[in-house]
């Protein structure tokens, strides 16, 4: 018997909604019924783009989400824009699979949060970095205790140039610059390896030194293309993160965790999820000598991480289930990305939101 179709909207129809909606296609019941987006005629070209001729198009998300037959939405907007339509939506009684990073501001998502948990709504945020295989395997050896208690980690990356335009270099649109975009990634992947511990306190820093310089000064960047801070955990255990759009480097170095048992390098100099693992390595003693382990990595990566973030985003709306990435787990690393602002603010070591 063929199941009851999800029908879906996506909000904000500009890059990654296309990714949203090729992902959709490929889950068998899925109809995309509605499309929105502020600017007018956008959500019609997205449409006719795309050959979606059973959506309806829409420049007011709350317009769409007066639709009853729609059961949940994609919000593909940029980061400043996140909070308003999930919330609403949440409230309209959809679940939501929101893009990352969750929020422009820690408030952002804790508003976010209690609205999923007042409406009784599936919240999951758009990491697919937590279903790459490789990024899995790291997070299975970490969880499998073999590095003994974990009392150092390092986090993080870059590009050497990879600044992007639009509406990712406004303050009013973006909210932040590297450390939301990209950094998000690193910081949610590495607290997921650790079972998501609370951050206590953070010292930071950001910096913007590309941003004034050809080719980029035409691009009116206004955010931090730099970001760089030293997190204590409850765990006992200090991250230390960094995360670059642009550097004068080819790389900011490996994630490292070191245990009292053992320590796992994990290579992926665009950081944790940005663009996939290249290399595993696992050291530890065997009987008093210190061996070291290259870890296979999955040969491919099939389905694509993204397919299965929709993948599991539908089966979790069928099944009335869990968030796949819950909102409330993502507020720990929202937490830290808040102290890092306001320490690079302030000069000085921030205390952490308690989330
Ligand atoms: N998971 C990933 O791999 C990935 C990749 C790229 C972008 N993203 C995230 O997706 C989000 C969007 O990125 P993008 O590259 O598609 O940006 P974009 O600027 O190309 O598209 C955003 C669209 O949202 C529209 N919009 C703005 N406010 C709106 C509102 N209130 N209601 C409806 N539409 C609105 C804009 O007009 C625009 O068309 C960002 O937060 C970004 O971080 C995720």
């Amino acid at each position: 018997m063929s199941e009851k179709p999800v029908r879906i909207g996506i909000i904000g129809a500009g890059g990654i909604a296309s990714a949203h909606l090729a992902a959709y296609r490929q889950v068998p019941g899925v109809q995309i019924r509605a499309v929105c987006d502020v600017v007018a005629g956008k959500a019609e070209e997205f449409i006719r783009r795309h050959a979606v001729e059973e959506a309806e198009a829409f420049t007011d998300h709350r317009r769409l989400l007066a639709e009853d037959s729609i059961e949940a939405v994609s919000v593909c907007t940029p980061h400043q824009f996140h909070h308003r339509p999930t919330v609403d939506a949440l409230l309209a009684g959809k679940h939501v699979m929101c893009e990352k990073p969750m929020a422009a501001s820690l408030a952002q998502a804790m508003e976010m949060v209690e609205a999923a948990e007042r409406a009784g709504r599936i919240l999951t945020i758009g990491f697919q970095s937590r279903y790459d295989a490789n990024v899995d395997l790291a997070r299975r050896v970490v969880v499998s205790g073999q590095l003994g208690a974990i009392y150092y980690v390092e986090t993080g990356g870059g590009r050497r140039r990879g600044i992007p335009g639009g509406s990712f270099v406004k303050r009013d649109t973006a909210g932040g610059g590297a450390l939301l975009d990209i950094g998000c990634y690193s910081l949610d992947t590495v607290l997921h390896m650790l079972g998501h511990p609370r951050a206590l306190r953070v010292a930071g820093m950001t910096a913007a030194p590309f941003a004034g310089r050809p080719p980029y000064r035409e691009r009116g960047i206004e955010v931090e293309d730099f970001a760089a801070a030293w997190v204590r955990l409850e765990t006992g255990a200090t991250l230390l993160f960094k995360i670059a759009w642009a550097m004068h480097a080819d790389s900011l170095g490996t994630s490292l965790l070191l245990g009292d048992e053992g320590g796992l390098r994990i290579e992926a100099p665009g950081g944790l999820g940005d663009a996939g693992v290249r290399r595993l390595e696992l050291f530890h003693d065997m009987g008093g000598m210190p061996v070291h382990t290259e870890l296979p990595l999955a040969r491919s990566d099939e389905p694509r991480p993204f397919l299965r973030k929709i993948g599991h985003f539908i089966a979790a709306v069928r099944s009335h289930g869990q968030a796949p990435i819950p909102g409330h787990q993502v507020l720990r690393s929202m937490a830290i990305i808040d102290a890092i602002y306001r320490s690079a603010q302030s000069g000085r070591e921030e205390v952490v939101a308690t989330v």
